[in-house]
């Protein structure tokens, strides 16, 4: 959702706000702007629309200086609008403000200010913030004083970074609770500020992550961090390991597409450092997991949201053939609200790309109130479900631009596993033999993946068949019925065509009553332990006229004389088959998307990190 940029320094501010807030698109967003001071006077630029439009507006008025702060906004004060549209100017136009998050009391806040005569020209919570801090400047505090006394009164989780023309060699940013993160970015003799990484990459790969209730000052020579109540903190700075062309588009059309095919690469970064092949050891140092505590552990709570739940459904069934531990998947959203069983026994596992989802990040504060341990598997570093977990598996995937997740869902399904094979190696209750052959397994994931990514061109074939298409029904059994919903979700957000999954062994008990020639089947039919069951499933939906589309195996020659269409993938050990029989959904998703002619990488209504309830 909403994203931020600002910075402080000597170049011309406005091309690298821009730049930065092209970077941070794929949060999601309705409406952009940006402010930058010239010549002692704050300019402000915004509408809503993309940021086409506000590239625009800078052609037909340009504004060069330094400092500034940019936003893009995902609405939720107020419809997309010129007024709406960060950045917000208090009265005197003196200070100016962009904000992430939901001031909660705003109400309240706005009426008092009223009634000392503050005249409110947006619908937005956020206008509260920069007439409070412009309150208490005209009391005589100064910017820094007045910036954390407007914080101390707002209630909710925010992220503000503001800047005022009476103290122009500072911005100020605070983090105040979980509305997603800020780093901080230091480059020679300037500074930056985003809401992620990738806005920054381009300048500097040094960064710290403020905390909640943080608050920082940054100048062109550093940055001094706060907390709220103004006690002084250490800035823990660290290096980005990210490579900056990571985050471009590179000669693919879309980030989408450049990242499913990343996937060859990022599940060897994956298995780097973590497997040694020759003892058959998994090592997950981060995890802070010894035999004491694998040992004790009774219970495990998967918990995530969309794409990351697949996940999660895939992990329980790989944790529990394999480590014999009972584990659920819970969704997020759902999970602090059915008043778990947790004990200190228990482990609640969060599984999150951005580690900024407030559901996920919800449900992991509930674990951790019922006395839980805490872990998560999360790919954007410093964020906040990586730190408040007592242990972490980071996903070593790189940043993730396009919205719907492809390399952040098969990374995932590689960690539990290792997860899986070190808990039970922990507990004892792994023989050495099933050990190296399991570990023996994962050497040969990046290749097998290469290789069913080669051919791209196949799918695409397919995926002009289906372009017309309405709905669709995925199928699939035992580990791959995952893949089925994880394959209907792709379709439906980047194609908005209605997607439907379900257990394969379901279909009889109602859904089959769907299936004539207008309603294609995709099934899931690797050489798995529910091979056969999946065959006769395909059967079932071609004796009811469906076209069938199946993910199957090399040499599968039964499968291809009843199937319309095959997605061949190659042998895969069936344990690890959901990160391969995945690639070829996500490639028919893309392509049916691509050939219809929409935004892949920013599908309507969608945002990256959903930061709201
Ligand atoms: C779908 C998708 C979403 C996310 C979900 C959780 O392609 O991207 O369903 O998986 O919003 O996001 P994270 O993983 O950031 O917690």
């Amino acid at each position: 959702m909403c994203g931020i940029v600002g910075y402080i320094g000597p170049r011309d501010a406005t091309p690298i706000i821009l730049n930065g807030l092209k970077r941070l698109e794929y949060r999601g967003y309705d409406s952009a702007g940006l402010a930058v001071l010239q010549n002692g006077k704050i300019e402000v630029r915004r509408d809503a629309g993309k940021l086409s439009r506000l590239e625009e507006l800078l052609r037909e008025s340009p504004i060069v200086g330094a400092p500034g702060i940019g936003h893009t906004r995902w609405a939720t004060h107020g419809a997309p609008s010129v007024q709406n549209a960060h950045p917000h100017l208090g009265q005197s136009g003196d200070v100016v403000v962009v904000h992430n998050g939901i001031v909660e009391n705003f109400l309240e806040l706005r009426d008092e200010l009223r009634a000392e005569g503050t005249i409110f020209r947006s619908e937005t919570d956020t206008e509260t913030i920069v007439h409070l801090v412009e309150h208490h400047q005209s009391a005589g505090l100064s910017l820094i004083e007045a910036a954390r006394r407007t914080f101390q009164q707002i209630k909710g989780a925010n992220v503000i970074v503001l800047m005022s023309a009476r103290e122009p060699e500072k911005i100020i940013a605070a983090r105040l609770g979980n509305a997603g993160g800020i780093v901080v970015g230091f480059g020679d003799g300037e500074m930056f500020a985003a809401s992620d990484i990738p806005a920054i990459l381009e300048h500097t790969r040094k960064v710290l992550f403020l905390e909640s209730r943080q608050v920082a000052t940054i100048t062109c020579q550093g940055v001094t961090i706060e907390t709220l109540e103004g006690k002084p903190v250490q800035p823990q700075v660290s290096n980005v390991p990210w490579d900056p062309v990571a985050a471009e588009k590179g000669a693919y059309r879309h980030f989408m597409q450049k990242e499913i095919h990343e996937q060859a690469r990022s599940l060897t970064d994956t298995l780097a450092g973590r497997v040694e092949f020759d003892t058959a050891r998994i090592r997950l140092p981060e995890l802070n997991l010894d035999a004491a505590l694998a040992r004790r552990i009774n219970k495990i709570y998967i918990t995530a949201c969309g794409t990351a739940a697949y996940a999660g459904m895939v992990g329980k069934l790989l944790i529990e053939k394999i480590a014999r531990i009972p584990t659920e998947m819970d969704i997020g959203s759902e999970f602090r609200y059915r008043d778990p069983i947790i004990d200190e026994n228990t482990v609640v596992l969060a599984i999150s790309q951005s580690g900024e989802t407030a559901d996920t990040l919800a449900a992991m504060e509930e674990g951790r109130r019922k006395g839980a341990v805490i872990w998560s598997i999360v790919n954007a570093i410093g964020s906040q479900a990586m730190r408040i977990a007592d242990g972490y598996i980071s996903m070593q995937t790189g940043p993730e631009i396009g919205v719907a997740s492809t390399k952040a869902f098969t990374a995932p399904l590689v960690d539990q596993y290792m997860l899986a094979i070190l808990l039970a190696d922990l507990r004892g209750t792994l023989d050495d033999k099933t050990r190296h052959a399991l570990v023996a397994d994962l050497r040969l994931i990046p290749n097998l993946a290469g290789r069913t990514l080669s051919r791209e061109a196949d799918v695409e074939l397919v995926a002009h068949s289906l372009k017309d298409i309405r709905d669709c029904l995925y199928l699939g059994r035992g580990i791959n019925m995952p893949i089925a919903y994880e394959g209907a979700l792709k379709l439906k957000e980047i194609s908005y065509v209605h997607a439907e999954a379900y257990p394969a062994g379901e279909m009889k008990h109602g859904p089959i009553a769907l299936i004539d020639e207008n309603m294609p089947v995709v099934a899931l039919a690797p050489k798995d332990p529910w091979y056969e069951k999946m065959v006769s499933q395909i059967q079932q939906a071609k004796a009811r006229g469906g076209k069938v589309i199946a993910v199957a195996t090399d040499g599968d020659e039964l499968t291809a004389s009843m199937a319309d269409h095959v997605l061949w993938i190659p042998e895969t050990p069936w344990m690890l088959s959901p990160v391969i029989t995945v690639l070829p959904l996500q490639l028919l998703a893309y392509h049916i998307a691509a050939i219809r002619g929409l935004d892949v990488d920013q599908p309507r209504n969608l945002a990256k990190s959903v930061t709201v309830e």
